[in-house]
Formats: structure tokens, C-alpha cells, sequence
């Protein structure tokens, strides 16, 4: 299988490249930027990105190159400070910006460049960048100019390093993604080859051959990621797949049992259902600040996984359903410190006795294509397309201390909602543009601890208030709020306050993140 690697330089930026390549049917890898020149001619890409990132190429320490890489006779594409920095190590200047370039601008592009083959003599790109290259490295030439940049693209023809001042990767970009597809095709002659149907196949087999006779236990949650990963292992080794699903009592409405009929009757997968709803809100008792309830429901999941797991303890391997973007946030150096918001909680951290080797078969995959191997593997749509749903759960949503009545409350107030939302996706006569609902990222309940008075026939009603937050978004870091139409808004409003005794009066949350975020805790 051809491959395309890029190294990560720490732009938010270079999970896209890698996508834009894939969706192309081409496999791409990113690599940390120490990678040696000895281990990128082990893996023998087709073609080697260097991704834009925040450091300046003169800062000390400024993330580097083994310059060996330049003397493979691989393609290198140079995006942003790939570009400065592959400018620099070639002999190249790279001058400190007065000022910052963001945003579009206009490119005239110089004829003749296999890397804009095809394009409009101008077009728009997107810039983001403070340095500059203010003298181009011996052989290289000047491929493409803006106003504010007059080497917004160069290359060497011979050796076919070519370098990009701008993202080719986001979406502002005009033509970014032919820019990426003459680099992989016209430039580097990769092979179309990276399928998901022989993925699937060659993990298998993987699987197979990585697990042997031994068995695996995995934590099944019932999200996408955990449920695909239990669906291709239980495909590679059947019944010696043991999945266990923590009840927390923090889940949505009939969740549990509709996970216990789908994996286990359905799909006949070996399953424990631990009901551990009672052990966490007794945890959770007295407790009102977010972190110390998220805190207490991280540490109450890993006691109640792992004395199941104990029952497992034969097994050699522990499945788990990390996607490539978590692998990537956990493991490569260039990010910088960045503050905890909230803490996320995953099955990490169990206790000494239990030591199992990881099985991590979705590792290279984005979310879209763990999708899209659930739906090769036959897995209900409606499992696959699930909004994200927070690993604590309505914990987190039940705002100030949990109890179970509260829980309930908030479970029929959101199936409500969920009930609504599926009424008005499903309507092709909405009043609003369906465009609006394309980057439709989530939509529940929220329940405030917040009690006020109504007036419900002739009595008086002091009960709770239930925020409605529905938001917009690509990758959960920024959200818009949604634009929901008054009537589904009506809708969801009165049937709440009609229909769930202990909740009268419903407000919609119109805050963006940042500066808040999605979830209320
Ligand atoms: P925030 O509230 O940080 O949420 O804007 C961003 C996205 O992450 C989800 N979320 C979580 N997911 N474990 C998870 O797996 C968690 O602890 C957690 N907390 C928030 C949230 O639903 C949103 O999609």
C-alpha cells in the first residue's frame, strides 16, 4: 500500500492534511517530527509533508529535521512553517514578519507547477503566518505570489520538493484539495489503493495473528468507537471476546437495555451488563462542583470495570476503541502545555493487578471512517450516527448534585427533545435552511438546579427549569449555537412542561463556544 507521512510540526491543522489524503484513497500517516531519516526510508512513503505549526524557525528549540530526510530522494511538500523550515535548512532566509498574515488572500500562480496543475491562473488561499522566506534556497524557484507574500509557493524541480505558504488543507483554501491530490498523484505517484473493505480484512487477519488462542475483554460504552471496535473483534475471534458495559445510572433513556438487546441478543457478543447505578450516586452524593463529580464518576467506573475485569484476568489483552485523533493528542511532543477544562475519562489507569496488553484495532482511523467500517460491518445506522455523548454521562448534565430522581427527570426531558429533533430531521418542509443542520453536532437536555413558580390549571407549581442546548460544529473545539426553528423549539417546550411532572418552565442556551463550552459541566 502506497503511504503518505506527514510530520507533525503542531499546526490544529495536521489531522486535516492526513484526511484530505485519505478521503483520496491514498493512506497517510502522521509522524512525530523527530522521526529519523533511517526509520521514514524504513516505511518508504511515496511522498513526505511537512505540516504548519505555531513556532518560529528562529525561536530556540524551534522543532526540527533530521536533514538526512532532505537527501532521500523522497517528494517533500512544505506547508507554512514546513516550508520556512525546509527553506532554512536548504540555504534558504526565513525573515521575522512585522506583521501577522491571516485570513484569504489573493494568489497569482506562475504557469507551469505540477502542483497547480489544472487551476485558475488566481485564486483564493488561506493564510496564516507571521515569518516569512525572504530568499529562496539555491535550485528552487518561484511558483505562485501574493500581495503580502512574494513566495507564497516554490519548488526545486528536480529534486521535487515543493513549498506552500498556505494551508492547502481548510476549507477557505480555493482548490486545496487538487492541490493535495496533484501532490499525491502527479507529484509523488502514489496508488489510489487505501480501501476500507481491505482494511477491514487486513485487520482481521491482524487481529488474528496479534491475539493468537488468548482472549480480550473490552469496555463497551455503546458509543461509535467502542461498539465498532467490539464488532470487528468479535468478527477476528468470536466468542473469546468478553465486552463488559458499565450501568452507571447516568446514561440516557432505555440506553442500557437498548445496548444489552443490540450487542448481546442481536449480535450474540459475550456481554456483561455491571448495574452499578446505585454505587454512583452514592458517589455522588453531596457533590455540586463539576470537576469533583466528574472526578468521582472517572474513579467509580474504573472500580466497577475492573472488579469484572477480575473475572477476566485470564485474558491477555484489554480491546479498547481508540481512534487515530486520540492517539494523536496523547503522544506527540510539539503541543504545548494546555490548560485542563474538564477532565475526560477513559478505561486507563486500572489498578496494578490487572495487566493486560492493549488491542487497539481502530488506532489508524478517523471517525468518519470508524463510521464507515460499521456500516461495511452491517452495524444499525442509528448506532453509527449517535451524537457524542460524554463519558459521565447525565452527570454532567443534571447540574449540582446528582440524584436519581433527577436523572429521571432529565431523561424524559431529553427524550422529548431527542423525540423533536428527529421529527424535524426527518421533515423535508422545514422552514430553515437544512444547511443549517449539516455541522448539527448535538442537541439534549440540560437540568438546572434552578426551581421557579408556574401555574398549571389553577394551582401553583414550584419546579425545576430545563435549558435546551443544541450547537453546531466540525470538531466540538468551537461550536455555534443552532438556529433550531421556533416551532421545534415550541414543540420540545411544550411537550416537556406538559409531559414530565417536576419541570415547568424550559430556556434555550444561544451561547457559542469558546467562551462557553457544549456541555454545562
Ligand atoms: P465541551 O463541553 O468540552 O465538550 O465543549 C466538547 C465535546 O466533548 C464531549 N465531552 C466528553 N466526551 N468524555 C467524553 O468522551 C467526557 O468526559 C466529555 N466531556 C465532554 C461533549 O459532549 C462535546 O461533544
Amino acid at each position: 500500500m502506497d503511504k503518505i507521512i506527514i510530520l507533525d510540526y503542531g499546526s490544529q491543522y495536521t489531522q486535516l492534511i492526513a484526511r484530505r489524503i485519505r478521503e483520496q484513497h491514498v493512506y497517510s500517516e502522521i509522524v512525530p517530527f523527530t522521526i529519523t531519516a533511517d526509520k521514514v526510508r524504513e516505511i518508504a512513503p511515496k511522498g513526505v509533508i511537512l505540516s504548519g505549526g505555531p513556532n518560529s524557525v528562529f525561536e530556540e528549540g524551534a522543532p526540527g529535521i533530521d536533514h538526512a530526510i532532505f537527501e532521500l530522494g523522497i517528494p517533500i511538500l512544505g506547508v507554512c512553517y514546513g516550508m520556512q523550515l525546509m527553506s532554512q535548512e536548504l540555504g534558504g532566509k526565513v525573515q521575522p514578519g512585522e506583521r501577522r498574515e491571516y485570513g484569504k488572500t489573493e494568489m497569482t500562480v506562475v504557469p507551469g507547477n505540477e502542483l497547480f496543475k489544472g487551476l485558475p491562473d488566481s485564486f483564493v488561499v488561506w493564510m496564516s503566518h507571521g515569518d516569512r522566506v525572504s530568499a529562496i534556497p539555491a535550485g528552487f524557484k518561484v511558483s505562485a505570489t501574493s500581495a503580502n507574500c512574494p513566495y507564497a509557493a516554490i519548488r526545486h524541480e528536480e529534486k521535487r520538493f515543493f513549498g506552500i505558504q498556505f494551508h492547502p488543507e481548510v476549507v477557505h483554501t480555493e482548490h486545496g484539495k487538487q492541490i493535495l491530490s496533484n501532490f499525491v498523484f502527479l507529484v509523488c505517484g502514489a496508488k489510489a489503493d487505501w480501501q476500507l473493505t481491505t482494511w477491514i480484512d487486513d485487520t482481521v487477519a491482524k487481529l488474528k495473528a496479534q491475539i493468537e488462542d488468548d482472549e480480550v475483554v473490552l469496555g463497551l460504552s455503546g458509543g461509535v468507537d467502542s461498539s465498532v471496535a467490539a464488532v470487528l473483534l468479535h468478527k477476528a475471534i468470536g466468542p473469546r471476546l468478553h465486552c463488559i458495559f458499565v450501568d452507571n445510572g447516568l446514561l440516557r433513556y432505555r440506553e442500557a437495555e437498548q445496548v444489552e438487546e443490540m450487542f448481546g441478543k442481536n449480535l450474540g457478543l459475550d456481554l456483561t451488563v455491571a448495574r452499578a447505578a446505585g454505587k454512583f450516586y452514592e458517589a455522588l452524593k453531596g457533590l455540586s462542583e463539576p470537576e469533583a463529580k466528574r472526578k468521582a464518576i472517572g474513579k467509580m467506573f474504573i472500580d466497577v470495570f475492573a472488579d469484572e475485569a477480575r473475572r477476566f484476568k485470564h485474558c491477555r489483552f484489554l480491546g479498547q476503541g481508540t481512534i487515530y485523533p486520540d492517539v494523536i493528542e496523547s503522544s506527540h511532543a510539539v503541543k504545548g502545555p494546555s490548560q485542563t477544562i474538564k477532565s475526560h475519562h477513559n478505561v486507563g489507569g486500572l489498578p496494578p493487578d490487572l495487566k493486560f496488553e492493549l488491542c487497539e484495532p481502530l488506532r489508524d482511523l478517523f471517525k468518519d471512517e470508524v463510521r464507515a467500517v460499521g456500516r461495511v460491518l452491517g452495524m444499525a445506522s442509528e448506532l453509527l450516527d449517535r451524537q457524542p455523548f460524554p463519558g459521565p454521562g447525565l452527570g454532567v448534565r443534571v447540574i449540582g448534585e446528582v440524584t436519581k430522581e433527577k436523572v429521571e427527570l432529565l431523561q424524559q426531558a431529553d427524550l422529548r427533545v431527542q423525540e423533536e429533533m428527529k421529527k424535524l430531521l426527518s421533515s423535508t418542509s422545514t422552514s430553515t435552511s437544512t444547511s443549517d443542520f449539516n455541522s448539527l453536532w448535538q442537541t439534549f437536555a440540560v437540568l438546572l438546579p434552578v426551581k421557579t413558580v408556574g401555574v398549571m390549571g389553577d394551582q401553583r407549581t414550584y419546579e425545576y427549569t430545563c435549558a435546551i442546548r443544541s450547537v453546531n460544529s466540525i470538531d466540538a473545539m468551537t461550536a455555534d449555537w443552532t438556529h433550531l426553528p421556533y416551532e421545534t423549539l415550541a414543540a420540545m417546550s411544550s411537550r416537556i412542561i406538559n409531559e414530565v411532572r417536576g419541570i415547568n418552565r424550559v430556556v434555550y442556551d444561544i451561547s457559542s463556544k469558546p467562551p462557553a463550552t457544549i456541555e454545562w459541566e
